[in-house]
C-alpha cells in the first residue's frame, strides 16, 4: 500500500503547547469579536498567568531552612534572576500576570511597531535593565505572526547578553514559529494555540484581530 507523506505540523523549535482548559476557554473568548476591551484585558491576564507558570517550571532553586511555629523545616526557594520584557504595546497586557507570580522580576521594555503595509517591525523604544548576562528573559508578546517582532526582540536581548530567552505568546502562527526557529533555535516558545497561518495582510487566521487595538479599545 502506498504511503502518502503528511505535512509535518510538529515544529522543530522547542514549542510548549499550553493547552490547559482555562487557556483554551479564554482564547476562544479572546477570538470572539464581540468581547469588550475590559473583558479582553481580563482574559489576556488569565492566559498569561498560566503561560507564566508553565514557562517558569524549571527556574533555579536553592535549599532553605525556615522555622515553622513547631520546628525547623527544609525547603526550596527560587534563586532566579528573571527579567520580563513586554513588546509594546500589546505585550503590556501580559506583564502584570507574570509579576503576580514573580513580583521581584525586573522589567525591560521594547517598543516595536509593524508597518501597516509591509508588516515589517521597526523599533521605536528600548529600555532594558543593566547586567542581563545571568538573567532568564521572558518576552511577552501576545501575537507571533510573521515573527519579525519576536526575532527583533530576541536579537536585542541577545545583544544585551541574555542567554536564556523564553517567548510567551497567546496566538502563534506557523510562519512566526519558523522565523524564531531559523533565527534563534534555542528560544523556547510557550503558546496555548498554533493557528492556521497568515492572510495577505500578515494577520493570523483565524486569530483574534489586532491584539493591541482590542486590548486598548483603539479600533
Ligand atoms: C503586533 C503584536 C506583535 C506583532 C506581531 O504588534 O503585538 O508585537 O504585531 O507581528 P509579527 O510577528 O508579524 O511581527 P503591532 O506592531 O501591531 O503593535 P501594537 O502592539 O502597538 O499594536
Ligand atoms: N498583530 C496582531 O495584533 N494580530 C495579528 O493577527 C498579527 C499581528
Amino acid at each position: 500500500m502506498g504511503h502518502t507523506a503528511q505535512p509535518c505540523i510538529v515544529p522543530a523549535v522547542p514549542v510548549h503547547l499550553v493547552q490547559h482548559p482555562v487557556t483554551q476557554d479564554a482564547v476562544t473568548y479572546l477570538r470572539d469579536k464581540s468581547t469588550t476591551a475590559s473583558r479582553f484585558r481580563r482574559l489576556a491576564h488569565r492566559v498569561s498567568l498560566i503561560l507564566a507558570i508553565e514557562a517558569t517550571r524549571k527556574l533555579p532553586m536553592t535549599l532553605a531552612r525556615v522555622e515553622t511555629p513547631l520546628e525547623q523545616a527544609r525547603g526550596e526557594v527560587l534563586d532566579a534572576n528573571v527579567v520580563v520584557v513586554p513588546v509594546l504595546r500589546a505585550g503590556l497586557g501580559m506583564v502584570d500576570a507574570v509579576l503576580e507570580i514573580l513580583p521581584y522580576a525586573r522589567v525591560g521594555h521594547i517598543g516595536l511597531q509593524r508597518d501597516e503595509h509591509t508588516a515589517i517591525a521597526s523599533q521605536y523604544y528600548s529600555k532594558l535593565p543593566a547586567d542581563l548576562s545571568a538573567s532568564t528573559a521572558l518576552i511577552v508578546d501576545p501575537m507571533l505572526a510573521t515573527g519579525g517582532s519576536a526575532v527583533a526582540a530576541i536579537t536585542m536581548l541577545e545583544n544585551a547578553g541574555v542567554r536564556d530567552i523564553r517567548l510567551l505568546c497567546i496566538v502563534a502562527a506557523p510562519e512566526g514559529i519558523a522565523a524564531v526557529e531559523a533565527a534563534a533555535p534555542k528560544v523556547q516558545i510557550f503558546t496555548p494555540v498554533i493557528d492556521r497561518g497568515l492572510n495577505a495582510q500578515k494577520f493570523i487566521l483565524p486569530g483574534l484581530g489586532d491584539f493591541g487595538d482590542r486590548l486598548y479599545g483603539t479600533i
